[in-house]
This record gives structure tokens, C-alpha cells and sequence, in this order.
């Protein structure tokens, strides 16, 4: 997905390689290649005979190699090199494009998200086709409850255009009602709730399809509000 940084990066690595490896440290030459300081280098990186051994003692000659300790800085050097290699192509994998336009953030994502399709309307749109149950719904305690809550989105419902596409889906399930009024310590204590077999005389599994609508109506619960008060 982010091929162009990746291949910079990848050709910036094999500048550089070319430029380390003139053909004096790297020679074409097979048999010259195995005796070059660069072969000799990775050899002391794997190998422990090739770090220089202590002067005979007998000859009594000093060695001195102004280069006897220095392998620990290279080692340390490639290994160095080569983490902040390795940390440049896992950084322009991992950073999505668009990330710093807007700062510390991702700019795509305001458009991915403005692409996502819309399904529930502003709150108070089923008004304009059905103003009778709004005003109900308004006037009574479930006003801060939204249709869209109890019902579905409202494009299951209108097409772009405004024309009923579909019928709304009606829960009358016991259940709906329990999701938001089933006592719980949970809740605050003001909010109406209730404890189901105190309250109806049943258990929940023996609670029928449209049980509690028979005396709430959803659109004005209170019970002097409902069908059947
Ligand atoms: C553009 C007009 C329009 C809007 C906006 C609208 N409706 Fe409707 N609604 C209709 C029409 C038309 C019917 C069909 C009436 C009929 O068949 O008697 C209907 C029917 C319904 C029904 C009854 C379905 C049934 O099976 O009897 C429900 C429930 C309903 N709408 C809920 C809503 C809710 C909730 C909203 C807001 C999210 C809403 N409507 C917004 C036009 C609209
Ligand atoms: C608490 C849940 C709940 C809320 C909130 C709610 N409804 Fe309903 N609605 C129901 C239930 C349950 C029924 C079925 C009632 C019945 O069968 O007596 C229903 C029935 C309906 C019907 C078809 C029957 C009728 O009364 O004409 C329409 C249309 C409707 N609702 C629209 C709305 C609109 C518009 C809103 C928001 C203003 C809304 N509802 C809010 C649960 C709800
Ligand atoms: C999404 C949550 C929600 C759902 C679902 C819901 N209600 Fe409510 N209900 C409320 C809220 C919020 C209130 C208002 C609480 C308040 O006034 O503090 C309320 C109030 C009530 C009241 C108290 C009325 C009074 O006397 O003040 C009753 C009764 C009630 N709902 C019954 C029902 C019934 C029956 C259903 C199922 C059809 C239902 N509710 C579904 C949230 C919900
Ligand atoms: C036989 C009629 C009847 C049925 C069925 C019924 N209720 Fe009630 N409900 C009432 C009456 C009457 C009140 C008001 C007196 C009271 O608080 O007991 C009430 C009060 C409530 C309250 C308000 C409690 C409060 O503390 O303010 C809630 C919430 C409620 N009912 C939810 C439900 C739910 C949910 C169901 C379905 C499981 C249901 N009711 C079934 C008659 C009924």
C-alpha cells in the first residue's frame, strides 16, 4: 500500500552499499573478494580466530597493530547502521500516507468517514410524516427516549428521496422495555424501573409478545396515558 516510500528507501540502501563497496573493499574477483577487509570483517564478526592473537612471546617481538581493538567499533557501527536501516523501512511501512497533514493524526480518516453511508436521521425527522405520534411522544416521559431507539434507522424506512421504501420494523417484545426499565442496582434510583414479578405477577420467560404495551403505550408510557390505563 506504500510502495513509493519503500522503494526510495530501498534505493537509498542500495546507494549507499554501492557507495561503501568501491571495488578495493569489494572486488569482483572471487579469490580477491574472500581476502578483502570486507570479508575479513564478517569473518571476525562470526569467528573468534581472526581476532588478533597475542605476540610470541619467544621471539621477543612486540606486535603492535594500531587496528587491534577498532573491530569492536565497527561491529557496533554496522549493527548501528543497519537498526536505523531496518527502523527507516519499518517507519515508511507502518506511517499511512496522509498521517501529519493535520498534525499528529491521520487526515484519510475524515474522509473514510465522511464516505460512510447514513442510516439514522436527526432526532425529531419522523415529525414531518407523522406528527400526531411526535406530539404524543413529545408530551410524554418517553420523550427523551428517540424513535429510531424503539424502531430502526430511518433509511430502512424513507429512500434518499423522501418516498417509503420499507415498512419500520415494530418491536412489541417485552424485552425491548427491559433493556431500559428491568431493575438493576446499577441504575440510578429516580430512573422508573421495575423488579418483573413484583410488577407483573410473572417470570420473564413467561412474559408474551406485547405484554407490557398492553397497559403503557410506548409513545406515552404513563398508565393513565396508555390504551388501557
Ligand atoms: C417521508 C415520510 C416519512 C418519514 C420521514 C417517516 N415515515 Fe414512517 N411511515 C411513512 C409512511 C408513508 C408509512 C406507511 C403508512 C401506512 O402504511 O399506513 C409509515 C409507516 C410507519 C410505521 C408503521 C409501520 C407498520 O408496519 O405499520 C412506523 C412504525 C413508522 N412509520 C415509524 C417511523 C419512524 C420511527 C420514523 C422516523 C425515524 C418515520 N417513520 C419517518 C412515512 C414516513
Ligand atoms: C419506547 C419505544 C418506542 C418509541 C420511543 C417510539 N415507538 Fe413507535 N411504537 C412502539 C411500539 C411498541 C409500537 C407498537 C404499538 C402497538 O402495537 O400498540 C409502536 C408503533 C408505532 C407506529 C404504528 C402504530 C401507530 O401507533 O400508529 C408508528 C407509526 C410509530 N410507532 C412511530 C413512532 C414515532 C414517529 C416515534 C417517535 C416520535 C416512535 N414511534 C417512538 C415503540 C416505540
Ligand atoms: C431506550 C430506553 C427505554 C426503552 C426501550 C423504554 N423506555 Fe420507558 N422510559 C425511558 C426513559 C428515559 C423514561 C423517563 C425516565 C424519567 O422520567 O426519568 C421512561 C419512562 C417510562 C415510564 C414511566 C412513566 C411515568 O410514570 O413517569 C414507563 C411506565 C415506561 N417508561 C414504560 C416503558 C415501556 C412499557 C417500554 C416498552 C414499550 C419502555 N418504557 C421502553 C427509557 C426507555
Ligand atoms: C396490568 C397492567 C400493567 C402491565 C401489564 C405492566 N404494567 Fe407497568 N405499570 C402499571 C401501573 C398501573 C403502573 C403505575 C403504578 C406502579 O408504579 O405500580 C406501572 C408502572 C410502571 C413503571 C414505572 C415504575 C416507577 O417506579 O415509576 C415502569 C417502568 C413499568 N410500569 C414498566 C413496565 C414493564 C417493562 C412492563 C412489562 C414487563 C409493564 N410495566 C407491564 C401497569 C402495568
Amino acid at each position: 500500500m506504500h510502495e513509493q516510500p519503500l522503494r526510495q528507501w530501498l534505493a537509498t540502501l542500495w546507494r549507499f552499499i554501492r557507495w561503501i563497496c568501491t571495488p578495493e573493499i569489494c572486488p569482483r574477483d572471487p579469490e580477491r573478494l574472500l581476502r578483502s577487509p570486507i570479508a575479513a570483517f564478517f569473518r571476525s564478526l562470526t569467528t573468534r580466530e581472526s581476532l588478533p592473537s597475542a605476540p610470541p612471546q619467544d621471539k621477543g617481538v612486540t606486535v603492535t597493530s594500531p587496528m587491534k581493538h577498532t573491530k569492536h567499533y565497527y561491529r557496533i557501527a554496522a549493527f548501528l547502521i543497519g537498526a536505523i536501516f531496518l527502523f527507516l523501512i519499518v517507519r515508511a511501512f507502518l506511517i499511512p500516507k496522509s498521517f501529519g497533514e493535520f498534525g499528529f493524526y491521520r487526515a484519510d480518516n475524515l474522509s473514510e468517514q465522511k464516505r460512510l453511508p447514513i442510516s439514522f436521521a436527526a432526532r425529531g425527522d419522523c415529525a414531518a410524516c407523522h406528527p400526531d405520534i411526535a406530539t404524543r411522544h413529545q408530551q410524554g416521559p418517553h420523550q427523551p427516549v428517540q424513535c429510531q431507539n424503539c424502531h430502526a434507522p430511518l433509511t430502512q424506512h424513507i429512500a434518499g428521496d423522501g418516498t417509503h421504501k420499507a415498512p419500520m420494523p415494530i418491536n412489541r417484545a417485552s424485552a425491548l422495555c427491559l433493556r431500559c426499565h428491568r431493575a438493576l442496582p446499577s441504575r440510578p434510583t429516580e430512573f422508573p424501573q421495575i423488579q418483573i414479578v413484583e410488577h407483573t405477577g410473572l417470570a420473564e420467560h413467561e412474559l408474551t409478545e406485547g405484554f407490557c404495551i398492553q397497559c403503557h403505550h410506548p409513545h406515552d408510557p404513563r398508565p393513565a396515558g396508555g390504551k388501557h390505563p
